[in-house]
């Protein structure tokens, strides 16, 4: 049984998105779809499916120390005790605030090294004023395992990554989603599973990032560039190229520049006065819809206002051309527009080596299109 958790809150959405894919859902909670995934068939891109719970199993267990000691036998008998795994456990009841990601965490995002990407993005069951009901729970039954662990499997115990990574071969990834004190699903996904579903499946708990926050920035649209390099598993890197489309005032043209990267930014508007004096920044009054690059760029972040199907043109047009080799674009959706994005999943793929599409945690009216393109034509 395969458990998707649906990024809008309700079922309709991803069950119509399912539909248009051949694939019958089922409700298991609100929120939360069972369907058996095809044998063959590799599963299709879904926008609306915010985490993947492969294998999930319903369990129930009358205390912590019982869920603790069901995890602990579930883990022990599926999983080498010499191979990284990850460990998420949620509730998936009660009131979820929003969680945010200070501007402190998220600049060490930016300044670690490869191995440490998402360091400084707190889960969002870390316990706290804004956890949400169930998340003292998730936290002692955590506890609990891990004193087990430390008592009959201290190898095991080491493997356990205590930061989400980015999903290698080697990573096994648990999951516990609880739906009530004492009922839930349990996913074990041995590796190399958790990175073979990667584009269903991120490393923090019920797929869900905390929203970046940094005051600093010249809007909050930044938090969605960095949302997006968590859930690709790549960054903006020192010295690499930019094109910013529709990037007044400069949220993500700021993200990039952090990075280290130069930006040539398009809008009709201008960038916020800072970024407009920036070396590193060229600023292009016009349209980002005619607009060519002179050569290839590393990157196209996109982040214009317009028609879904402007959007998906503009992603299909700079990934046929390939001018650039990575891209992350935002399309803006209202309710019943999520049948454009079919013409993304036909089309688009040929032209990606890796490609993803989702609904941010840090906006959820439109989707986001982000990946790496193919260096050479299909
Ligand atoms: C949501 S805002 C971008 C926010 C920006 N990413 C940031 O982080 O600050 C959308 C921008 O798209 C620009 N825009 C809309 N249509 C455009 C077009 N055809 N050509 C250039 N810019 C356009 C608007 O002027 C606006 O500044």
């Amino acid at each position: 049984m395969l458990l998707l958790l649906s990024a809008a809150g309700d079922d309709s959405g991803l069950t119509d998105e399912l539909l248009r894919h051949g694939l019958n859902a089922q409700s298991a909670a609100p929120g939360l779809l069972a369907l058996e995934p095809p044998d063959a068939t590799p599963l299709p891109a879904l926008a609306l499916a915010r985490q993947a719970l492969p294998g999930a199993q319903a369990i129930s267990a009358p205390s912590i120390n019982a869920w603790a000691r069901l995890l602990l036998d579930s883990v022990i008998s599926r999983l080498p005790d010499e191979q990284p795994w990850q460990l998420q456990i949620a509730a998936h009841y009660g009131v979820q605030k929003e969680q945010r990601m200070g501007a402190r965490a998220w600049h060490s995002v930016t300044r670690h090294g490869d191995d440490a990407r998402f360091q400084g993005a707190s889960a969002p069951s870390a316990s706290g004023p804004d956890a949400d009901a169930g998340a003292h729970r998730c936290d002692l039954i955590r506890n609990a395992l891990l004193e087990l662990l430390k008592d009959k499997r201290r190898r095991l115990l080491k493997q356990l990554r205590s930061e989400p990574e980015p999903f290698t071969p080697a990573d096994s990834l648990v999951q516990l989603l609880l739906t009530s004190p004492d009922q839930g699903w349990l996913s074990i996904a041995p590796a190399p599973e958790p990175h073979a579903l990667r584009r269903l499946l991120v490393p923090f708990p019920k797929g869900e990032i905390p929203v970046a926050s940094d005051k600093a920035a010249p809007s909050r649209a930044f938090a969605k560039l960095v949302e997006a390099e968590l859930r690709f598993g790549r960054r903006i890197a020192p010295g690499e190229t930019c094109v910013d489309l529709g990037a007044s005032p400069g949220g993500w043209t700021y993200v990039a520049r952090q990075r280290g990267a130069r930006v040539l930014a398009v809008d009709r508007s201008p960038l916020r006065d800072d970024l407009m004096a920036d070396p590193g920044v060229t600023f292009v009054r016009g349209d980002a819809f005619s607009y060519e690059p002179a050569q290839p760029v590393d990157w196209l972040v996109c982040d214009v206002i317009a028609a879904p199907e402007r959007s998906v043109e503009l992603v299909l047009r700079w990934a046929r051309q390939r001018w650039a080799r990575n891209l992350v674009v935002t399309i803006k959706l209202r309710g019943g527009d999520h049948a454009k994005l079919d013409r993304l999943k036909q089309e688009l793929p040929p032209f990606m080596d890796e490609w993803f599409l989702t609904h941010l945690c840090a906006n959820k009216h439109e989707a986001c299109v982000f990946g790496s393109v193919r260096s050479s034509a299909p």
